[in-house]
């Protein structure tokens, strides 16, 4: 079995539980790229707009809205949808992208206001970020093993 697909299984039973909104944005440095993760939970299959932003002196303007990528990203941006997830992928991050950096996201019925986040990005600051981005989401002991089954496979397979 695809690990990943076990996990996604678990990771959508554990978050059913809990209420939506967007659960947690987190900023990494993935070479010398920025990677903005917005985590959010819907309910329902509603259309769904978003948008990343920065903020910057009092000025706050749009990144990718919805697919839509401003006009100043153009070549640099770039958004990828998971069910649960939105990434923002910046190619290579300079002191001039620094800021305020928003998640928002609408989905018709899930949430009529918009859902919002921040996170303040200083590039010294940024973690790397790590090779399993699902991992981030610290989901018990159960996760790590579920994970770890497969690699014993690949493990107990080389040894062979
Ligand atoms: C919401 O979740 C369903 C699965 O339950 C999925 O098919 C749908 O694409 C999701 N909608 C959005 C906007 O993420
Ligand atoms: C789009 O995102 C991928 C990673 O998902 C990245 O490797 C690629 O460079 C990005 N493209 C642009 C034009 O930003
Ligand atoms: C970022 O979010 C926090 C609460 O999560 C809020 O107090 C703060 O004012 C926000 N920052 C900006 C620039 O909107
Ligand atoms: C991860 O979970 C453990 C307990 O399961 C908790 O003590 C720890 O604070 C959590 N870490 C984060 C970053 O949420």
């Amino acid at each position: 079995m695809n690990p990943t697909v076990g996990v996604a299984v678990l990771l959508t039973v554990l978050q059913a539980t809990q209420c939506q909104r967007i659960n947690s944005l987190t900023a990494c440095l993935l070479g010398q790229d920025l990677r903005l993760d917005c985590r959010y939970e819907n309910k329902t299959n509603n259309p769904m707009t978003y948008e990343f932003s920065l903020q910057k002196d009092n000025r706050k303007r749009a990144i990718v809205s919805t697919g839509i990528i401003d006009n100043n990203y153009k070549n640099r941006a770039n958004v990828t949808t998971y069910r649960n997830l939105l990434c923002l992928h910046l190619n290579g991050f300079k002191p001039d992208d620094e800021g305020v950096y928003f998640c928002e996201i609408r989905i018709t019925n899930d949430y009529e206001n918009n859902e919002k986040r921040n996170i303040s990005v200083i590039k010294d600051k940024l973690a790397k970020c790590a090779g399993i981005s699902l991992l981030i989401q610290n989901t018990s002991w159960l996760l790590l093993l579920l994970l770890s089954l497969p690699l014993l496979q690949a493990v107990d397979f080389v040894s062979l």
